[in-house]
């Protein structure tokens, strides 16, 4: 496989367009490509907006702006995307047909040396390569939102994906200063998701079950053990207070918890209710605009002040 040196992003909407800066930030030439032009233009005021508030905390400056901008190529031809590039993320959708359609015409243009990856939530790599001929070079990278603040990227091993793709999505991502980790196996949810839900089961089934109310639950994290998360998570937490106590604590409480392999019906209720959390202005607790954004903002300080310690987790 060559040295990488062309990126292309598939999909320029909110992980595409936040995934392009990444790598434009670190001196990539960067394809971007997407359906029309107007998608495009918008990717593009967005990675300027970012990047102007990354500056306006001390990461980066404002005269770098237009030099990251300008290694960035939008595109709406999918051949012209994919004719030089040696590292492809596709960011499309998240909708099985339409992810292997992209992936078949990936596959089908790209030099075969070209490594393939796509920045599926949830969906199996293995599946998504499924209609592909060159499959030891497809993997997945999973980035969190927004890409270019949360450090961590699952590097998700497909049933075909070779050592060497492996290797090089890892090393690529951790050169941009990103925080790869490798998943050894291609489950459902990768590892992160797997965990952040089995928290949000049992969080909603408290509320659905009148035990405390959402802004309670939120409470119980953000002042108690959500403190210890960013230094110490659950496998380092488990040896710290001894595999003894979390045996004998799992002993009595795991027939407890909540179990259902289905969505909660208070979930399902909301939904079909129209109350959707911010963008309705009413979910598990109301959400006038003002305090929607305001979360938001408190959300982007904390990560824009992660981001400036560096890693040091
Ligand atoms: N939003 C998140 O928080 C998040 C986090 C991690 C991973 N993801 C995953 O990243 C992927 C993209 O999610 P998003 O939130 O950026 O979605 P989005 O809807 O914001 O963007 C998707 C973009 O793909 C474009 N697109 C659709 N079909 C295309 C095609 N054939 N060729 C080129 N572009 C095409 C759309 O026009 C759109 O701009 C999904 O797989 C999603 O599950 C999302």
């Amino acid at each position: 496989m060559p040295e990488i040196s062309n990126i292309t992003i598939i999909g320029a909407g909110l992980m595409g367009h936040g995934i392009s800066q990444i790598f434009a930030s670190r001196g990539y030439p960067v394809t971007l490509m997407d359906l029309n032009h107007d998608l495009l233009s918008s990717a593009l005021k967005n990675i300027r907006s970012n990047l102007a508030v990354m500056a306006d905390n001390n990461i980066g400056t404002h005269s770098e702006i237009e030099s990251v901008i300008s290694r960035i190529k939008t595109t709406t031809d999918m051949v012209e995307a994919i004719v030089k590039a040696d590292f492809v993320v596709e960011a499309v959708s998240e909708n099985l047909d339409l992810k292997q359609k992209v992936f078949r015409e990936l596959d089908s243009l790209s030099r075969h040396d070209t490594i393939l990856a796509t920045n599926t939530s949830v969906i199996s790599i293995t599946e998504i390569a499924s209609k592909s001929k060159f499959r030891e070079r497809i993997v997945g990278t999973h980035f969190w939102n927004p890409p270019y603040l949360i450090p961590l990227v699952e590097v998700v091993r497909g049933d075909n994906t070779s050592d060497e793709t492996m290797d090089k999505a890892f090393s690529l991502l951790k050169s941009v200063g990103k925080h790869p980790v490798r998943v050894n196996r291609d489950v459902p949810g990768f590892v992160a998701n797997r965990l952040q839900h089995a928290l949000w089961r049992e969080a909603i089934s408290i509320v659905e079950k009148g035990i405390a109310d959402a802004a309670t639950v939120d409470e119980c994290v953000k002042y108690g053990f959500g403190l210890r998360l960013p230094v110490l998570a659950p496998m380092e937490n488990a040896d710290m207070v001894g595999t003894d106590l979390t045996f004998a604590i799992h002993d009595y409480i795991l027939k407890h918890l909540e179990n259902s392999p289905a969505p909660s019906p208070l979930l399902k209720k909301m939904v079909e209710e129209g109350n959707l959390g911010f963008k309705s202005g009413r979910g598990f607790q109301e959400w006038p605009s003002e305090k929607a954004e305001e979360s938001r903002k408190r959300l982007q300080k904390y990560l824009l002040g992660v981001i400036k310690e560096g890693d040091q987790l």
